[in-house]
């Protein structure tokens, strides 16, 4: 029989390979996988929220009535407030950081995530996910402050996600591969079940609401053409797939191979950077991928070399295998230097986002 490697196993082994780590990290990703078992839980009895609320009496199911992804949050913030390895936190449902409270003792690490990504498919029972993402403590005083959390994805020192669907799965980079742990909902752990995930280098799919197909920029458009081998090159046109959970045709195109894309356009020109959020979604994902041979870039450079300006700034994103999305840095850079123009303050943090 192969060896059985639990998520704590795996943490701890890995944290071998730092002998100044102080056990602080690993305790973090454990408190992050314990929050991602209580929000699958939940996940799980999503559809059930409102049958068993009206059947008791005394609704002592209030919590569970709440909506998942206020839930996700509070679990995260409630596993991690007091556990005294976090400065400061910060989270998509939140507009501002997140103190950890003057009782709690303060820790060297700030956790940014999106509890809940793919709200919409929520109560259609479609994959959702969580991501989340760790930067150390820079700045100076005792509590974490914004500088802490606003670092480029480049200083991470770690980043994953955590995919619900037709089974739980934990994904995690700490800059030494990228594995994959499966739930085991018997015995409640996370497993190791994909060892060093690199992605395949034949591309399977590409990932694009294509029905705003409309927006897009004349680069944009001209690469989905040459996504669907339209231009040839003797090329065979990839699969479309798109499941509307970023998390979700992440993970299927990390396995497969492939790209997502979610671009910017000039529909409103004071807005021309899309719909991703640099903090919460696309730095983790721009990490996890570059450790697993790929690439992220918002169509002018990568992802990790932004330096971010606001909690709650947006990117457009490409990311997937190298060679697909630096194409589609070409075919913005012969076509698009109008959307490049209105959206380069943005990147370089002259023009604050909404
Ligand atoms: P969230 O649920 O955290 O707000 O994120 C939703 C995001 C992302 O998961 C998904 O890829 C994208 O929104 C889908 O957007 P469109 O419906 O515009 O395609
Ligand atoms: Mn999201
Ligand atoms: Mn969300």
């Amino acid at each position: 029989m192969s060896k059985v490697v639990t998520i704590e196993r795996h943490i701890l082994e890995q944290q071998r390979a730092f002998p100044h780590a102080t056990g602080a990290f690993t305790g973090l990703l454990y408190d992050i996988a314990l929050a991602a078992k209580l929000i699958a839980r939940e996940t799980t009895r999503a559809g059930l929220a409102d049958i068993l609320g009206a059947a008791e009496e005394h609704n002592i199911y209030g919590e569970r009535q709440q909506k998942l992804d206020v839930f996700a949050n509070d679990t995260i913030v409630r596993m991690n407030d007091h556990t005294g390895r976090l400065c400061a936190m910060a989270s998509e449902e939140n507009d501002d950081l997140i103190p950890i409270p003057d009782k709690h003792p303060i820790g060297r690490y700030v956790l940014l995530f999106d509890p809940l990504d793919g709200s919409s498919n929520i109560d259609v029972n479609v994959s959702i996910g969580t991501i989340f993402a760790i930067h150390r403590k820079i700045s100076d005083g005792e509590h974490g402050t914004l500088e802490d959390a606003l670092q480029p994805a480049s200083k991470l020192v770690a980043a994953g996600y955590v995919v619900y669907g037709s089974s739980t799965m934990l994904v995690y980079s700490t800059g030494q591969g990228v594995h994959g742990f499966t739930l085991d909902p018997g015995v409640g752990e996370f497993l190791l079940s994909h060892e060093n995930i690199q992605l395949p280098s034949k591309p399977a799919y590409y990932s694009v609401n294509q029905g705003y197909e409309k927006y897009w920029t004349p680069g944009v458009r001209s690469y989905v053409k040459w996504l669907q081998g339209v231009y040839g090159e003797g090329g065979t046109p990839l699969a479309h797939r798109y499941i509307g959970s970023m998390v979700a045709d992440f993970h299927r195109n990390l396995l497969r191979g492939g790209v997502f894309i979610y671009p910017g356009d000039l529909q409103n020109p004071k807005e021309p950077y899309g719909k991703m959020r640099l903090m919460f979604e696309a730095q983790s994902l721009a990490f996890l991928v570059s450790q697993a041979g790929g690439y992220a870039s918002d169509g002018v450079g990568s992802i990790l070399d932004i330096q971010p300006s606001s909690l709650h700034q947006r990117v457009p994103l490409f990311i997937g295998n190298r060679d697909l999305v630096e194409k589609a840095e070409n075919f913005i850079r012969e076509a698009d230097q109008d959307w490049i123009r209105a959206y380069l303050p943005f990147r370089q943090g002259e023009t604050t986002h909404v």
